[in-house]
């Protein structure tokens, strides 16, 4: 059993840390939506998410998964410490890492204990480097802090699943005792675990999102193709491209929406 902190309980947040609970471990989910922590401790899962809100009763009632928006109080005994807090896209088209930042800035300074800070929002290749300069910078006590990159690439509609049963674990590491301590963490999905440094890792996300993307775009392409002579796309799709395009299911553009939202 070990002790962990979740900052950001969203999506990805919320569904880490029910089954880091679910697993057996002690954990603490944090927001600075008080309503969202509100609505946790009723009960109320804040979106749909299939099996969610059994797991985060569950886990609530036997007292492995806690939540609460004070960051202080929620670390305090956290060997290890999640961050899972948005990324959005600024307008210049980077990563908005200013909720990074913040919530990094919050726990170097109430942080009181050596931990692992695991990164799980999307972040360009680097930010494991700022992380850990962050801590320096802000911390309080003479604390060493181990900063550790775990992409995440669950679905929405089958997160629980995608946890549980992962593709694959990335995880970026810099030293033994941050990897040990994760692969502990993991062990129990019994699950294809890649172990790299902390850059490869977050490259490794951005490779998947890019290649998502190539993906989406190129079976757009051979949409319109489709269309202008008159053949069926989505046939095209399932008999020739489906080892090239296994994930996600591709669609036709005009079903498809943004193709930017898919990519998180
Ligand atoms: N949703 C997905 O399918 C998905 C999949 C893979 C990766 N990601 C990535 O994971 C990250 C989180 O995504 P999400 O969809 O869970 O975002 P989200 O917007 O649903 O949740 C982020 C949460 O963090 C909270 N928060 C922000 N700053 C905080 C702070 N300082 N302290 C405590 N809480 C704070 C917000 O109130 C919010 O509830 C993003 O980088 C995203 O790109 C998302």
């Amino acid at each position: 059993m070990k002790k962990i902190s979740v900052i950001g309980s969203g999506y990805v947040g919320l569904v880490t840390g029910t089954c880091f609970a679910e697993l057996g471990n002690q954990v603490a989910c944090i927001d600075t939506n008080q309503k969202k922590i509100d609505d946790l401790n009723d009960g109320r899962v804040p979106f749909f998410e299939p099996g969610l809100e059994e797991l985060v009763s569950r886990n609530s009632h036997a007292g492995r998964l806690h939540f609460t928006s004070d960051l202080a109080a929620g670390i305090a005994q956290a060997e290890c410490i999640f961050i899972a807090v948005g990324t959005p896209m600024a307008d210049n088209g980077e990563a908005d890492l200013s909720y990074v930042r913040y919530a990094v800035r919050q726990i170097a300074e109430a942080l009181d204990h050596d931990a692992i800070i695991v990164n799980k929002s999307t972040v360009p290749v680097e930010t494991g480097d700022m992380v850990a300069a962050l801590v320096v910078e802000h911390r309080r006590h003479n604390i060493n802090v181990s900063v550790v990159s775990n992409p995440e690439f669950l679905r929405e509609g089958s997160a629980i699943s995608d946890f549980m049963q992962p593709d694959r674990v990335v995880l970026g590491v810099s030293n033994d005792d941050a990897r040990k301590f994760m692969l502990d963490l993991y062990e129990p999905l019994k699950a294809r675990i890649f172990v790299t440094d902390v850059r490869t890792a977050e490259m490794i996300k951005y490779t998947a999102n890019a290649f998502l993307a190539t993906k989406i775009s190129f079976i757009n392409e051979i949409a319109n193709l489709c269309e202008c002579v008159g053949a069926n796309v989505l046939d095209v799709d399932r008999r020739e491209m489906r080892l090239a395009i296994a994930y996600p299911p591709c669609r036709p553009r005009r079903q498809q929406g943004t193709d930017r939202a898919r990519l998180r």
